[in-house]
């Protein structure tokens, strides 16, 4: 899905939008959370989830030119994410026709589900045949980023009164292979974790970028 790029608007006027509103952030930075205002806190976890889905990339490429094995197929079948339960619209006008709530809902639901898989994907980088030390960091940098990203997200959700059940997110069921002594069962499963975890981040990058500009901008700045 790009929905992205289906988005028409000015990048010139966006662009002055990003810099006032980072030139804001700047000074709300330095007082408690209570009074940050919300457009500052939507361009926070825009950033985050902007540099979260850099990052996915990043490892997924990286995993990619190393260990991918194209003789996995079609012997293994590429598992459904362990996500996929959580709906999501998949259209532009299913996107607008969604409420604001029921879409950062459906984000946090996402970003929480990742909060374990992604504490094993740091022990994963290190059982690799190769271990590499810029995916050990970037994994590291994801696990951390996600909680932010995370916290922010709640920060949001809590200010539209919405309760939310923190604990009701899906079960990633892939240690057991992720950990497999099977060198070829291990690499294939990390192979889905990252895979879905580009899939999952560069979702949630594009609904936070539709959410603000419906919130902030209303909708003069679809980028
Ligand atoms: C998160 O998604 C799962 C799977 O669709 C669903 O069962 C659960 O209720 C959702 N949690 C919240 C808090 O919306
Ligand atoms: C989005 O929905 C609103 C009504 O809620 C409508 O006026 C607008 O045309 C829709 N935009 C798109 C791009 O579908
Ligand atoms: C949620 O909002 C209430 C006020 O509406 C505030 O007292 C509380 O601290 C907020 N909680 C979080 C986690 O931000």
């Amino acid at each position: 899905m790009q929905l992205t790029s289906t988005f028409p608007g000015s990048a010139v006027m966006c662009m002055m939008l990003l810099v006032s509103s980072l030139l804001l952030w700047e000074h709300a930075a330095s007082k408690p959370t209570g009074v940050v205002s919300t457009e500052d806190l939507y361009d926070r976890v825009v950033e985050q989830s902007h540099t979260t889905y850099n990052l996915a990339a990043d490892i997924y490429h990286e995993f990619d030119s190393n260990f991918f094995k194209i003789t996995w197929f079609p012997k293994r079948m590429p598992r459904l994410c362990h996500t996929a339960s959580i709906h999501t619209p998949e259209s532009r006008q299913e996107v607008n026709e969604t409420k604001t709530e029921d879409l950062l809902k459906a984000i946090i639901n996402i970003t929480n589900a990742w909060e374990e898989p992604l504490k094993h994907l740091v022990s994963a980088v290190t059982s690799l045949p190769k271990p590499s030390d810029n995916m050990l960091k970037t994994a590291n940098t994801l696990k951390h980023k996600n909680l932010v990203l995370l916290e922010g997200l709640k920060t949001i959700l809590n200010r539209t009164k919405i309760v939310y059940e923190e604990n009701d997110s899906p079960v990633w069921s892939g240690l057991s292979e992720i950990q497999s002594a099977d060198e070829d069962t291990q690499l294939f499963a990390f192979y889905n974790l990252v895979r879905c975890l580009r899939r999952d981040t560069h979702k949630i990058d594009t609904f936070l970028k539709v959410l603000r500009g419906r919130v902030i901008y209303n909708n003069e700045c679809l980028f």
